[in-house]
C-alpha cells in the first residue's frame, strides 16, 4: 500500500506543477498510472497474440497470451504485467518468435482492487514472452450467462467488459490506458456458437474451427473485448451493422438504422473515422452499462431497443468515442473526463446535428439533471472535481456522471467563449495532433493554452480553467440549455399535482422518453397514493416495456412510500435488467428506509447471481450503505 500512496502523491504533485507551468515537457512526458503494476516506462507492449478456448461448463477461458514489446530501457531484465485471479501455468520467452524457452515468473501479493503483478524474467535478447493461463469463474471482466439469461434461452453467452481495470482478469497484460498495442486473436468456441471481438473479423471460423481477429490500430487494453454466443449479423449500411442474438436482431437493426448517418455526421464535424467498420453488438439485459465503445464493435444494452429510435444518443455517444477515447485516450483513470466529458459534448453536438436543436437541448438538460443528482450523492468535494487531487483507489467505486456532464459543460463553456467554429477547429486539431496517443489533463491544458487561450488573450483566465477542473463547485457562469418542451412538462406536472388540471390535459400521451424522464426527475416525494395510482392507471407505467420509464416509475413509487403493491413487478424488473444506471436508483431508493433495505436485500439475494460482477459490487455497496 505504501507504494500506492507514494505513487498517488507523485501523480497529484505533477498535476499541480503542470497546471502552474503547462508547457513543461519533462513533466508532461511523465505519466504515473496508480492503477497498474506494469513497468511500461521500461518495457512497453506493442503487439498481443491472444489464443483463447471458451469453456462454458467450467466458466473459464484457457489462454495463451503472447506479448511483443519494445525496451525503452535497454538493460531491462523483466516485464511486469497486471493480472487478477488468473491461474498462471507457465511463462516462456523468445527472441523474435524463434525457439521459445521457459522463463521465470513471479506473481505478487494480491490487492483487492489492483490484483497481482506478474513479473516475467527476460533473458538477454528476448523480444517476446508468452503466458499460459486460465481465468477463474469469478473473473471481474467476464460475465458467463446461463441460457435462461439470454433472449434465445437455449445457448449460454459470454461477454467481457474490460474498462476500467478488468482486462487483467482475463488477459495478463500491461493494463494501463497509457500503453497501446495492436492485437491478433483466435478463439475456440463450442459448436454452433460464434465469437466476436473489437477487431477485424470474418463471418466464418478458420479451417481449425477457430474464430480469428486482427486489430491493426494500436489500442489501450481496456478496449479489448470478446463476446461468445448464438450471435447473428445484419447489415445496416456500408460501414455499419448489428450483431445480436437471432431473437433480437430484427428489432435491433430497426432501432439503430440511423447509425450510418450518425457516423457521417461525426466525420463531418470531427474528422475521418479511422477504424474501418462500425458495428454494434447487442448484449443480453445483464450487460452492466448502457454501452461500451469497443473499437469497431460497440457493446450495447438491449434496454435502448424501444421501437421508437429515441434512445439512440447512446449509440452517438459510443460512436463519438472513436475520436474521444479510442483515438485520443485518457492516459490514466484520473483523466477519465478526457474520454467521457469530451464524448458527452460530442454526443450533444451529434444529436443536435442529426435530430435538431430541440432534441439536443432536451438531452443536455437531462444530462445536467444527472449531474445534480450525482453532485448530491458525492461523498466528498474531491468527487465533485473534474480531476481529483489524489487518485481514487478503485475507478469503479468513484464512477459517476460528474466527469461526463461537468466535462461536457466545461467544453460548452469554452465553445461559448471562442465561438463554435473556432472551437470545432480546435477540437478537430486536438484529435488529429494526438491520434493514437494517450493524453493527460495537463497535456490538454497546455494544448488549450497554446492553441486557443494564447491566440485570443484575455478571454479566459487560468483561474477559470482551474475552477472547472480542480475546484469542487460548479462555476457560476456555466452555460445551460433550455427547452420549451421540458418547460411544458414541468408546467403540466406541477398543475396536475396542484389539482388545477387533469392528466388528460397535460399531453403526456405524446411524450418522448426524454419528456417522461424529465417528468419523473422533477416529481416531489410527497405525491399521494391516489395520485400515483391515477398516473399508473392512465399511462400503464408498471411493467412498462420501456426500461427507462419503468426504472424511473419504480423509483418514484418507492421514494413516495407507495411501492408495496408493486414489489412483485419491481422484483421481476431487478431480476431481468442488470444495467447499473437503471437498477442502482431502485436499490438506493429501497435502501433509504430500514424496511425497504430488508426487501432490497431479499431481492438481491434471489437475483444478484444473475448480475455482472461489477454490478454485484455496486449493489452490494449500496446495500451496505457505503
Ligand atoms: N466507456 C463508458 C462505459 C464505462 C465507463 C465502462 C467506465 C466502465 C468504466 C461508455 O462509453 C459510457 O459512457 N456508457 C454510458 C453511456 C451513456 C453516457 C450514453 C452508460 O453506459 O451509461
Ligand atoms: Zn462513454
Amino acid at each position: 500500500m505504501s507504494s500506492f500512496l507514494s505513487r498517488a502523491a507523485l501523480a497529484a504533485s505533477s498535476i499541480a506543477v503542470l497546471i502552474l507551468s503547462p508547457m513543461n515537457p519533462v513533466l508532461a512526458a511523465e505519466v504515473v498510472d496508480t492503477h497498474s503494476y506494469a513497468n511500461s516506462a521500461e518495457v512497453r507492449t506493442t503487439h498481443l497474440v491472444i489464443d483463447l478456448d471458451v469453456d462454458f461448463a467450467k466458466r473459464r477461458l484457457k489462454g495463451v497470451t503472447e506479448l511483443q514489446f519494445e525496451k525503452l530501457k535497454p538493460d531491462a531484465d523483466r516485464i511486469v504485467l497486471d493480472t487478477r485471479a488468473l491461474d498462471v501455468r507457465s511463462a516462456e520467452a523468445s527472441a523474435d518468435g524463434k525457439a521459445w524457452a521457459a522463463t521465470q515468473f513471479v506473481l505478487g501479493a494480491n490487492d483487492a482492487v489492483l490484483g497481482q503483478s506478474l513479473t516475467v524474467s527476460l533473458p538477454a535478447g528476448a523480444t517476446r514472452v508468452r503466458i499460459v493461463y486460465s481465468t477463474k469463474p469469478e473473473a471481474t471482466g467476464l460475465q458467463w450467462l446461463k441460457p435462461a439469461q439470454t433472449a434465445g434461452k437455449k445457448q449460454p453467452f459470454l461477454f467481457s467488459q474490460s474498462e476500467a481495470i478488468h482486462a487483467r482478469s482475463w488477459l495478463p497484460l500491461q493494463d494501463s490506458p497509457a500503453v497501446r498495442a495492436t492485437y491478433e486473436a483466435s478463439v475456440k468456441t463450442p459448436k454452433g456458437l460464434r465469437a466476436v471481438m473489437s477487431a477485424e473479423m470474418s463471418d466464418q471460423p478458420d479451417a481449425a474451427g477457430r474464430w480469428t481477429f486482427k486489430m491493426p490500430q494500436p489500442i489501450p487494453s481496456y478496449l479489448i473485448a470478446l463476446a461468445v454466443g448464438d450471435i447473428a449479423f445484419q447489415s445496416m449500411g456500408p460501414r455499419t451493422g448489428v450483431y445480436a442474438e437471432p431473437a433480437t436482431l430484427k428489432a435491433a437493426a430497426y432501432e439503430f438504422a440511423e447509425t450510418e448517418t450518425t457516423l457521417a455526421v461525426c466525420e463531418k464535424l470531427f474528422g475521418p473515422y479511422r477504424w474501418g467498420r462500425y458495428d454494434l453488438m447487442v448484449l443480453p439485459p445483464s450487460f452492466p452499462f448502457g454501452g461500451m465503445e469497443n473499437p469497431r464493435l460497440t457493446f450495447v444494452t438491449p434496454t435502448v431497443i424501444t421501437g421508437d429510435r429515441l434512445l439512440v444518443s447512446l449509440i452517438a455517444h459510443e460512436l463519438a468515442h472513436s475520436w474521444s477515447g479510442n483515438l485520443v485516450t485518457n492516459a490514466t483513470w484520473e483523466d477519465f473526463w478526457l474520454n467521457e466529458g469530451f464524448t458527452e459534448y460530442l454526443t450533444y453536438r451529434l444529436t443536435e446535428a442529426q435530430f435538431g436543436k430541440a432534441r439536443g437541448d432536451m438531452e443536455r438538460i437531462i444530462g445536467v439533471a444527472s449531474l445534480k443528482t450525482d453532485f448530491a450523492l458525492a461523498k466528498s468535494d474531491e468527487d465533485r472535481k473534474l480531476v481529483r487531487a489524489f487518485p481514487a483507489k478503485d475507478p469503479d467505486e468513484v464512477f459517476s456522471s460528474i466527469p461526463y456532464e461537468r466535462g461536457a459543460l466545461f467544453l460548452v463553456w469554452l465553445e461559448s467563449k471562442f465561438g463554435r467554429e473556432t472551437f470545432d477547429r480546435f477540437l478537430r486539431s486536438w484529435f488529429d495532433d494526438h491520434a493514437f496517443q494517450s493524453a493527460t489533463t495537463p497535456q490538454f491544458i497546455a494544448y488549450l493554452n497554446d492553441k486557443l487561450l494564447k491566440a485570443q488573450p484575455g478571454k479566459v483566465s487560468a483561474a477559470q480553467i482551474d475552477a472547472w477542473i480542480s475546484q469542487p463547485a460548479l462555476p457560476a457562469d456555466a452555460v445551460y440549455a433550455t427547452s420549451d418542451a421540458l418547460t411544458k412538462v414541468d408546467a403540466g406536472r406541477d398543475a396536475w399535482l396542484a389539482g388545477t388540471t387533469t392528466l388528460d390535459a397535460i399531453g403526456a400521451e405524446k411524450w418522448s422518453v426524454q419528456e417522461w424522464e424529465h417528468f419523473f426527475e422533477g416529481f416531489p416525494k410527497t405525491a399521494t397514493a391516489a395520485q400515483l395510482k391515477a398516473l399508473d392507471t392512465r399511462f400503464k407505467l408498471t411493467g412498462s416495456p420501456n426500461a427507462i420509464i419503468a426504472s424511473d416509475w419504480y423509483k418514484l413509487a418507492i421514494d413516495s412510500g407507495q411501492a408495496a403493491a408493486l414489489m412483485p413487478q419491481i422484483e421481476a424488473y431487478l431480476g431481468h435488467v442488470g444495467r447499473m444506471k437503471l437498477i442502482s436508483p431502485i436499490y438506493r431508493a429501497l435502501a433509504a428506509t430500514e424496511a425497504g433495505k430488508a426487501q432490497a436485500k431479499a431481492i438481491y439475494k434471489k437475483v444478484g447471481s444473475g448480475y455482472h460482477p461489477i454490478a454485484q459490487q455496486t449493489v452490494e455497496r449500496i446495500l451496505k450503505g457505503s
